[in-house]
């Protein structure tokens, strides 16, 4: 009898497993003979299958085969769009100015984020600003814009310098220390969110132990928080509805964090909205209550205010916190600069430990720093669009549905527009040199541009007392 179980799920599992590989087949079959007429890459079986000759042909262009689509591009002089493939489906990935100017500017509007697939696991708490398109998306960004005004940015600075005042606190008020550069940005940026996005005090710096209510939750906010945006995103990316309600322990610890973090959010939103704590508040969430009272016509519920709060910590957090990382990365690894950078600090700030919004105009040499870490090691090294109608660009069709990759590091690493594009040299942002403004997009452009550039704040980086050493 169990045998027989056995074997009926064995063929089941088969069964499943076969359906899942031939949809994908007859899906990427029939996208790339649509495409065949854009040079680069052809495979039918989503990629984490072996390449299994029978079953692809590589890299083509013209008949001929190529090791890679930049031997493509070199070869034939390709400009802007190479067919590839990302994950399990087809795509076009789109690079160079022409090419992106066109898809998010100048033809925008046929070329929205795809829905039902890359942007899905966003909406983990319901629609919000990253993922919606058209009226909706228009909708939460008008009500969400206002929290990421100039004056609201300063309060950013507050919590900035309150965080750094936290860190002397910690083994860095010693002369000569090691960082885990990975671990402490984590904390930094977490905790500075923590405060930013909703005025809680994450402790992330001293080990993230915050008292919670045990007999409601499974664990702190900032934990809960910390790990959905994580691993919660991931595992609805990477699994079926019904896949991830197996009694299987990390996806039942994934259910308990979102769990978790919904109510959390759910409370602090009821609370806020009814005591008006929101009106002397300046975290995102409160900002977000605000705009949604008075003279809103048509206002985002309480389920949106929650998805588009949550948004901001994810969006926020790791990019943030990678870009901190490379920067210091680059600093340590280029002694020049980081001389440079101290000098300009000490100038600019005098012996003040403290920053202010309007210090980060002086630090110009600051700003060349992290724009050029961001060229280098763009946080999001690509975004994703999907064509509604047929287009053309760069003289090549594009049909209607296809999938594109707008892709951010390529054009960062395009030596047209970048001399010696591997060098890292802040000294090209500095005023002297032409850069094509449609080269240059860590934080994308157009009207679906991140809703924070950053770039401002994050020259208040404070290294006016420290040196960085790789170890
Ligand atoms: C170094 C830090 C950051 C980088 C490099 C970055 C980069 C980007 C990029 C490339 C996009 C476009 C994504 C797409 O089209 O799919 C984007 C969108 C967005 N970002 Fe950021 N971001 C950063 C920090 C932040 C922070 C701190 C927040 C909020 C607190 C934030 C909130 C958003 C939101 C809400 C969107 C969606 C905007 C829309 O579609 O209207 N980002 N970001």
């Amino acid at each position: 009898m169990i045998t027989t179980v056995l074997v009926l799920i064995f063929l089941i599992a088969l069964l499943y497993v076969g359906f899942v590989i031939g949809r994908a087949y007859v899906i990427n079959y029939s996208w790339n003979k649509k495409l065949e007429h854009i040079p680069g890459v052809t495979q039918f079986l989503p990629v984490f299958f072996p390449r299994i000759p029978l079953f692809y042909k590589p890299l083509h262009y013209d008949g001929k085969v190529y090791p890679s689509y930049q031997s493509v591009i070199k070869k034939h002089g390709v400009k802007g769009v190479v067919r590839t493939i990302s994950y399990t489906n087809i795509m076009i990935s789109v690079y160079g100015p022409e090419s992106i100017k066109h898809i998010i500017v100048t033809n925008a509007k046929n070329y929205p984020k795809p829905t039902g697939s890359i942007y899905t696991p966003f909406e983990i708490f319901g629609s919000n600003v990253l993922s919606a398109n058209d009226d909706l998306w228009r909708k939460h960004r008008l009500l969400c814009n206002p929290a990421f005004n100039d004056k609201h940015l300063n309060m950013l600075v507050d919590v900035a310098n309150q965080t750094m005042i936290d860190l002397r606190g910690t083994n860095w008020n010693q002369d000569s220390f090691i960082v885990d550069v990975k671990k402490t940005m984590t904390q930094i940026t977490l905790q500075i969110m923590g405060l930013a996005a909703f005025n809680v005090d994450f402790n992330a710096l001293h080990g993230g132990v915050q008292d919670f209510d045990k007999t409601r939750f499974r664990s702190s906010f900032g934990d809960a928080l910390h790990r959905v945006s994580n691993q919660g995103i991931l595992l609805r990316a990477k699994t079926n509805g019904w896949i991830r309600n197996l009694p299987i322990k990390v996806f039942r610890d994934a259910l308990h964090d979102i769990h978790d973090v919904d109510l959390y959010l759910k409370e602090m939103i009821e609370e806020r909205s009814r005591s008006h704590i929101y009106e002397s508040k300046h975290d995102l969430l409160s900002l977000l209550i605000a705009a949604n009272h008075g003279d809103v016509k048509t206002g985002l519920t309480s389920q949106e205010i929650k998805s588009d709060s949550f948004i901001f910590m994810f969006a926020g957090h790791d990019t943030t916190s990678s870009q901190l990382q490379w920067t210091l990365w680059e600093l340590a690894s280029n002694q020049y600069v980081q001389d440079k950078l101290r000098e300009e600090i000490r100038q600019v700030l005098g012996g003040n430990q403290h920053i202010s919004f309007e210090d980060c105009d002086e630090l110009k040499y600051a700003l060349c720093v992290i724009k050029e870490s961001m060229r280098l090691h763009a946080p999001i090294e690509v975004f994703f669009r999907q064509a509604r109608n047929d287009d053309v660009i760069n003289g090549y069709k594009i049909p209607k549905g296809a999938s594109l990759r707008v892709n951010i590091i390529a054009t960062h690493m395009d030596p047209e527009h970048w001399p010696e594009p591997h060098v890292f040299r802040p000294e090209r942002f500095d005023g002297n040199n032409k850069i094509n403004q449609w080269a240059y997009l860590p934080f994308s452009l157009g009207t679906r541009m991140c809703i924070v550039s950053l770039l401002d704040l994050m020259a208040k980086i404070d290294c006016n007392n420290w040196e960085a050493n790789l170890v």
